[in-house]
């Protein structure tokens, strides 16, 4: 599928306005592309109580939940198959790209895999690239009890 990445970057840039951001003042947009050709947007939430920030790419991935098609699964009580995202762009106020933080990067690997594709400052880069021997659900089966 083709990535439209300045449409990608606009879409962040957009949703950056809509952040709640009073005690940072860093507005976040964060905008995914997912396989299914939908596109998904998040924006940083923030809180009097600080840790309980939302940061932008969180909203991105509720929504990338939120807005899927329903899978027949889910009616039986079966976990839902995940939707995937193939391209994100994270941008700040100032509608230049900004790195997903460690939390982030890891709620991204699970909603899009390592081939993800993040955008930089130099261009979009494999999230392998950003998060390199990642823990994963692959760890949890091989490694949890029986
Ligand atoms: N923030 C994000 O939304 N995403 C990131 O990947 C990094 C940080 C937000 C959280 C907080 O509202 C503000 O940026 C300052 O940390």
């Amino acid at each position: 599928m083709d990535i439209d990445w300045p449409a990608l970057r606009a879409a962040a840039a957009d949703v950056a306005l809509r952040a709640y951001a009073p005690y940072s003042r860093l507005r976040v947009g964060a905008a995914g592309l997912t396989g299914d050709g939908r596109v998904v947007t998040g924006c940083n939430v923030e809180n009097a109580s600080f840790g309980l920030t939302l940061c932008a790419e969180c909203g991105l991935v509720s929504a990338l939940h939120a807005t899927a098609p329903v899978p027949a699964a889910a009616h039986d009580g079966a976990a839902p198959a995940a939707p995937g995202l193939i391209a994100v762009a994270v941008v700040a106020g100032d509608e230049a790209p900004l790195l997903p933080c460690g939390r982030c990067r890891q709620l991204l690997l699970e909603a899009g895999g390592p081939a993800l594709l993040v955008d930089t400052a130099s261009g979009p880069v494999p999230l392998a690239e950003l998060l390199p021997a990642a823990f994963g659900g692959a760890d949890l089966s091989a490694r949890r009890d029986s």
